[in-house]
């Protein structure tokens, strides 16, 4: 795991990971390992595209499963939320990821047209994972604190 260049960016455990670019002429290219160069084994890759102006995606947070962001073409806004703290991340790069951990709410807003939100996942998909209530989720996640805490 030594060689996961994870830059902690964040009160709430996310980290921005900066990818190997192999720069060209003919173009450049980027490529991502598990364990190498995200913290995790990738189980699911999925995209988000043809997002319409003005739209939110996300709007939810996991109980396990942990990602990597990435914005592959243009740019998007990630806000992040823990239950306690909240911040933004401009993603507009394609060799940058956003690693967010579990118990993270979040939403990806201020889609630019054309852009593509690819995401690396941790698990299989799994509805049961999914917390997509924010009162609930702030509830679980200070119960969770507390429960660490003593
Ligand atoms: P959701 O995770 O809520 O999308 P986003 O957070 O990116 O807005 O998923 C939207 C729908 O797609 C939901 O009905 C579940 C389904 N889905 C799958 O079937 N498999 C998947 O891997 C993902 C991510 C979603």
């Amino acid at each position: 795991m030594s060689s996961v260049g994870l830059q902690r960016v964040s009160g709430v455990g996310a980290s921005m990971i900066d990818f190997p670019r192999i720069r060209d002429h003919r173009g450049n290219l980027t490529f991502i390992e598990s364990l190498r160069h995200v913290p995790f084994t990738i189980r699911r890759v999925y995209y988000l595209y043809d997002v319409p102006a003005g739209e939110m995606r996300g709007g939810h947070a996991h109980r396990a499963l942990q990602q990597c962001i990435i914005s592959a073409s243009g740019s998007f806004t990630v806000e992040l939320d823990d239950g306690e703290n909240r911040e933004s991340h401009f993603l507009n790069a394609p060799y940058c990821g956003l690693y967010v951990p579990r118990m993270v709410w979040r939403e990806l807003t201020n889609f630019s047209s054309g852009s593509i939100c690819l995401v690396l996942a941790s698990e299989e998909y799994d509805e049961s994972d999914y917390f997509r209530d924010y009162g609930e989720f702030v509830r679980a996640a200070r119960k969770e604190r507390a429960g660490s805490v003593s």
